[in-house]
């Protein structure tokens, strides 16, 4: 479980979060829905320990980490799999490797387990016979797939994912999002997802917090979103995709 509470964040004297606070329960899919620049991938940094805030708490599993140093943020980020906007996969590095880097540098598991758990993923992923390919010579749909291949495959309990239908067609964004609302019979595991796409939200998110001008302004499970009566809730209804 995550908790951010009242949390305020400032980048110089420009305020980004004010008094946000939002929880992210085990085994269940959140969505975290805002505009370009409101803060989105702030708040996933924040989760991870990356950023600090000005005021306020980030609770991971009960664990205060808000003030910890890097080497006692490792084990906690262990728990987290991060799927980034642009995917952050190495080029020089087949499908493969990529998914099996961790796993060998970080983990030292020995190579029958990273073996095992990479192919465990390829599958997972829908990725058979691209194995031995660069990521240059896939499409940006499977790039993805193997971005949330090597999230998963430390085996976190949580999975945080930057945008993941961003710049995607909508086929391969279907897929993507079917993928994962699959992590959802994996009963160990919640995800969080910062998107600006309403779709996303609608397909995948069982709760959904708003986030528009540094604060919250809704935060309910996702059916409920329809019958929320904010001014920006309900033109982003009517519009179906935020204002970029
Ligand atoms: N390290 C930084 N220093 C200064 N401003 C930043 C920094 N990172 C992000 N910003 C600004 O803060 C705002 C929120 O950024 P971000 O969290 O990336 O938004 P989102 O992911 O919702 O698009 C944006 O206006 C962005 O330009
Ligand atoms: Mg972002």
């Amino acid at each position: 479980m995550i908790e951010l509470k009242n949390i305020s964040l400032k980048y110089g004297e420009r305020e980004i979060l004010n008094n946000v606070s939002l929880t992210i329960n085990d085994n269940t899919i959140k969505a975290i829905l805002g505009p370009s620049g409101v803060g989105k991938s702030t708040i996933l940094k924040l989760m991870l320990g990356l950023i600090k805030p000005n005021k306020g708490r980030v609770i991971v599993d009960g664990t205060d980490i808000t003030h910890m140093t890097e080497t006692s943020l490792y084990e906690i980020r262990r728990k987290m799999g991060m799927v980034f906007q642009g995917n952050a996969l190495f080029d020089s590095m087949t499908i493969s490797q990529n998914l099996g880097f961790f796993l060998r540098e970080n983990m030292k598991l020995p190579e029958s387990e990273v073996s095992r758990r990479v192919t465990e993923q390829i599958q997972f992923a829908g990725l058979e016979g691209y194995e031995e390919q660069l990521p240059e010579s896939l499409s940006g749909g499977m790039r993805r797939r193997v971005a949330i291949g090597r999230a998963l495959i430390f085996k976190p309990h949580m999975i945080l994912f930057d945008e993941p239908t961003a710049g995607l067609d909508p086929v391969s964004s279907k897929k993507i999002l079917s993928l994962i609302s699959s992590l959802r019979k994996n009963n160990n595991l919640g995800a969080v997802i910062v998107t600006h796409i309403l779709d996303d939200v609608f397909n995948v998110a069982d709760s959904v917090a708003v986030l528009y001008k540094g604060e919250i302004i809704f935060d309910d499970v996702t059916d409920k979103l329809h019958e929320a009566q904010h001014p920006f809730i309900r033109s982003i209804l009517s519009d179906k995709i935020l204002e970029l």
